[in-house]
């Protein structure tokens, strides 16, 4: 599901020219203007419907996805349950998703058409978010259908799937401030992370043969659109962030590395409980031993377009910001 990565060194951009700068600003609308023209021939939802195909002969998902995947009671499961568990796997996996699309993405949107972010209240960063939010609302009917048919297909329909803690994180941290306009960033950096984070996400499952053809079509199609929304909103950071006063800018370049953490969470709580529908013997002591994983988080996403972009826009000429992604392991000094 992630790709490991490396931490890199950032040098103090002092003498670099940042993408607050107005010539590099104007290269990031005029890229921006291209991307919002190229949605109708873009887009998934304006291509053909997937067809809903099943072959109940094929797995739902990847076991080496599973955080338990080496656990001994996993592993002495029979194969009927360890199937069962990959269709969880693959119905967690889109839960997730629509999870991500409208507790996360779509209200960061609808702050930037109300207006409530700085350097985004132009009509081209309107029409662009427009395209996106029909997008996000398709992806949501894509992953649904998906799994309506696999809870049919599999007698899956009494699984219930409870919120990720990639939602409760943001919510619990957006709880801590009073502030509206602080509230607004929170939700802004979970976004953005999440845009630029969706298509790694993505990546694996949109290539595997050897899943279920309908689960790899539906993850490609959204995957598609993804890589052009992780482009839009590393954009659209380079058109705030410079926008943004001293305050605003501090609290953004605070936030950012939470999201990324908050990402790599193995959602622990959401197996366990799926686990215990299932009937599966032994869960609270499996999903026990596989607590300590969460502490390797960062091992399991890759956040180098993150850091790249905290460099670009200048986030880590500031000492306290820069001393942040150190301490939280994004960067070494
Ligand atoms: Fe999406
Ligand atoms: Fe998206």
């Amino acid at each position: 599901m992630y790709i490991a990565t490396s931490k890199t060194s950032y040098s103090s951009g002092a003498h670099q020219q940042h993408n607050s700068h107005p010539e590099n600003l104007s290269k990031v609308r005029d890229l921006l203007d291209r991307i919002a023209g190229g949605w109708h021939s873009r887009a998934q939802v304006k291509q053909d419907e997937l067809e809903l195909r099943y072959d109940a002969e094929c797995v739902d998902f990847r076991a080496d996805l599973l955080p338990f995947k080496n656990h001994p009671i996993y592993l002495g499961l029979a194969d009927e349950t360890q199937r069962q568990i990959l269709s969880c796997g693959w119905l967690a996996y889109n839960e997730k998703t629509v999870a991500i699309e409208t507790s996360i993405v779509s209200p960061a949107c609808i702050d930037i058409l109300d207006e409530k972010i700085p350097g985004l209240k132009n009509e081209t960063t309107k029409q662009i978010i427009c395209e996106t939010l029909v997008d996000e609302a398709y992806h949501i009917l894509l992953v649904k259908n998906a799994n309506r048919v696999t809870r049919e297909q599999r007698g899956l329909q009494y699984v219930h799937i409870p919120t990720f803690n990639l939602v409760h994180f943001m919510e619990a941290e957006k709880a801590k401030h009073a502030e509206i306009w602080k509230r607004q960033l929170v939700q802004l950096a979970t976004c953005v992370v999440s845009e630029i984070f969706v298509s790694d996400y993505l990546h694996l499952l949109s290539e595997d043969k050897t899943i279920q053809p309908l689960n790899r079509e539906t993850v490609a199609a959204h995957r598609h659109d993804e890589l052009a929304h992780s482009q839009i909103f590393k954009s659209l950071v380079k058109c705030f962030y410079g926008a943004m006063n001293k305050e605003q800018r501090s609290f953004f370049a605070k936030i950012l590395p939470c999201p990324i953490l908050w990402f790599a969470d193995l959602e622990l709580d959401v197996w366990h409980r799926m686990l215990v529908q299932l009937r599966v013997n032994g869960v609270a002591e499996m999903i026990k031993d596989c607590r300590f994983l969460n502490q390797q988080g960062l091992e399991r996403v890759n956040f180098n377009g993150i850091t790249a972009l905290a460099s670009e826009v200048g986030m880590l000429d500031d000492e306290v910001c820069r001393r942040n992604f150190i301490d939280r392991g994004l960067m070494i000094n």
